[in-house]
This record gives C-alpha cells, sequence and structure tokens, in this order.
C-alpha cells in the first residue's frame, strides 16, 4: 500500500517540479539566440560580461528599442544575460539532473549563445566545430573548469559543474 503511494506521489509532482526547470532552460536558449541574432545587427555583440548586470538593465530597455523587441524577447534577453552573470560556480551550487547528456548540458548553459555549433550560433566565442581536435580533450577540460587559465580576461562564464558533467560535454563536443 505504502509504496502505491509513494508511486502516486511520484506521478502527481514530477511534472509539477520539472517543467518550471524546462521552460526556464528554453528562456536562456531563446535570449540567447536574440542576443547573437538581432543584437549584432549594428555592431559586435558584446560579451554579457564586459557591463555589470546593473550597466546592462539599463543597456537592455535602450537597445530593445533599437533592436524592435517584443517584451517576451526582451525578458528571454535579461534571463540569458542574467545567467551569464549567476553562472558563477563560486556563488552557485552544481545542479545534477539523472541521466543528463552532454548534449542536454550544452543546451541548459546556452553554449549556442556565444558560440558557433553545427552551423548555428553565436560569434563571441570561437566555433566549437573540431575544438577538441585543435586544443585536445584535456584543454578543452580545463577550459570548461576554468576559463581564465589561458586567458585572464575570458568573457566565457565559469559554469557550475562537476568534472564529469564536463567530460559528457567534451564527450558531445569530440563528436562535432
Ligand atoms: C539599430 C541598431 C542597434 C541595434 C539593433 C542594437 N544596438 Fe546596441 N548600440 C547601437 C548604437 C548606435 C549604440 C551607441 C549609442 C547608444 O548607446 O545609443 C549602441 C550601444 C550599445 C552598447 C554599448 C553601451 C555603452 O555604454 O558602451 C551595448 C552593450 C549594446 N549596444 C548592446 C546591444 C544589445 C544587447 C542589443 C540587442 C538587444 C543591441 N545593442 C542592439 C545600435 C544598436
Ligand atoms: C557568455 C559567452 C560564453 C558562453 C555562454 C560560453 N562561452 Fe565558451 N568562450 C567564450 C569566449 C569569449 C571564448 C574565447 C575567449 C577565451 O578563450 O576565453 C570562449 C572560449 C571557449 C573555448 C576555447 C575555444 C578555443 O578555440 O580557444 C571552449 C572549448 C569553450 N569556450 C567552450 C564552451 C562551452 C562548452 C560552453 C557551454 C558550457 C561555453 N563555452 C559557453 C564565451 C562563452
Amino acid at each position: 500500500m505504502k509504496k502505491e503511494i509513494l508511486f502516486l506521489l511520484v506521478i502527481i509532482f514530477f511534472p509539477l517540479t520539472s517543467v518550471p526547470v524546462l521552460a526556464e532552460e528554453n528562456q536562456v536558449a531563446k535570449g540567447a539566440r536574440i542576443f547573437n541574432n538581432n543584437c549584432s545587427r549594428c555592431h559586435n555583440a558584446r560579451p554579457a560580461q564586459e557591463f555589470s548586470e546593473k550597466e546592462w538593465s539599463v543597456i537592455v530597455p535602450h537597445m530593445r528599442e533599437k533592436a524592435h523587441l517584443t517584451g517576451k524577447e526582451a525578458l528571454a534577453l535579461e534571463t540569458f544575460i542574467a545567467m551569464t552573470f549567476t553562472a558563477d560556480k563560486t556563488t552557485q551550487p552544481v545542479v545534477e539532473y539523472a541521466g543528463e547528456t552532454g548534449k542536454d548540458l550544452i543546451a541548459r548553459f546556452a553554449c549556442a549563445g556565444c558560440h558557433k555549433i553545427n552551423g548555428g550560433g553565436g560569434t563571441v566565442g570561437p566555433n566549437l566545430n573540431g575544438v577538441v581536435q585543435r586544443m585536445g580533450a584535456a584543454s578543452v577540460t580545463r577550459k570548461l573548469l576554468e576559463p581564465t587559465f589561458n586567458n585572464p580576461s575570458s568573457a566565457m562564464p565559469s559554469f557550475p559543474l562537476t568534472l564529469e558533467q564536463v567530460g559528457k560535454i567534451v564527450v558531445e563536443l569530440a563528436r562535432k
């Protein structure tokens, strides 16, 4: 009897807890796409970290008019920019989802917001196709654990990732 109740609770609560998380991730990817597509029309897309979060809160409404963004697009853009500030492993806990693949992690952290992958994505950072062959798996691993190791002023966020999660990303990138 107890087992059945537990099973029911899992069924009832699982969708409730997982849906908002997914929606949030899609906002990040959508915002990244807007950042790269709409914002680079007039000037180079500037790395989010070049400005403080406070400065961005002034820049986004101003540039929203220039880029003719809808309210929803502006919100997604702000979510992406906020993610690049909050995706800092010194302040953010590592979050692990069961069964999350390298591909899922690349989507969750919106790598394509700043990098081209298979032709699509941003130009703030270098193209990631062939990056493992070019740099070697060890350097790509190090780059993800500590983006400033070879570039002290790197605009790449220091994502809250475990070594295992980084490994999954590197394996996925090696296929590209
Ligand atoms: C229609 C052209 C146009 C579009 C589209 C555009 N910008 Fe700009 N952007 C400008 C111009 C012109 C300036 C410099 C003068 C100003 O601030 O108005 C500027 C300045 C900036 C600056 C520098 C601010 C500073 O103080 O140095 C940032 C950052 C910026 N834009 C980000 C963005 C973002 C993010 C988007 C996408 C939402 C975007 N821009 C879309 C024309 C554009
Ligand atoms: C906010 C923008 C941004 C995001 C998001 C981002 N990066 Fe980067 N990344 C950069 C920039 C800029 C560089 C180039 C400067 C440097 O080497 O630090 C870079 C460099 C790299 C490099 C080294 C490439 C080379 O040719 O030297 C790798 C590998 C990389 N990023 C992987 C990733 C992965 C994987 C993700 C997602 C987990 C990611 N990046 C997310 C901005 C970003």
